[in-house]
């Protein structure tokens, strides 16, 4: 794939731009449109963007390694997080921890023995009132998350089945499950 964006990728970049008296501003959109179009950001993703927004290197940098939702490696597909943190880690989420690694024989790294899943801890995802609560790939939410709803939800995804969510904007998220 060339390493380049799209004339539209670059208008909906520039449309963020507009939004903000500081063009660092549209940072963090202009990182999410990469993402999605190239899956991770490189160094030469992150060098496309500042270019794109025509501020540093350094800014974009910043902003990608602060927050965990930007992906700064090439990792499997999939990626489950489930909360551990106040309400969920004392809800189950470590349990919840406890059996995606068993479940999905995760090496040291949390990557899948199969190469299509990747798990992590996440900090609170703002759902306590639903603890314990999963994410699945930066998207839709798992609320009251059990082993029997992981199961289903891996076994969806390694079925290549398409879940509804993904569809859905960022902004426009909804539940996956009560
Ligand atoms: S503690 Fe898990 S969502 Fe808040």
């Amino acid at each position: 794939m060339e390493h380049s964006f799209t004339e539209a990728e670059v208008k909906e970049i520039q449309k963020h731009v507009a939004k903000y008296p500081d063009r660092n501003s549209a940072i963090m959109p202009a990182l999410w449109i990469a993402q999605e179009k190239f899956g991770w950001l490189s160094a030469e993703t992150i060098k496309l963007v500042a270019d794109t927004l025509d501020v540093s290197y350094a800014r974009v940098y910043g902003v990608a390694s602060f927050y965990t939702m930007y992906l700064k490696q090439n990792c499997p597909p999939n990626l489950i997080e489930v909360c551990t943190c106040f309400s969920c880690g004392e809800c189950g989420g470590k349990e919840r921890m406890t059996f995606l690694k068993e479940y999905l024989h995760t090496n040291e790294q949390g990557h899948s023995a199969d190469g299509k899943f990747w798990i992590r801890e996440a900090e609170c995802l703002g759902a306590c009132d639903t603890a314990p609560v999963g994410q699945v790939s930066n998207r839709r939410f798992v609320h009251n998350l059990t082993d029997e709803k992981l199961r289903e939800v891996i076994e969806k995804l390694r079925a290549g089945e398409t879940l509804s969510f993904e569809s859905i904007p960022l902004t426009d998220q909804t539940q996956i499950d009560g």
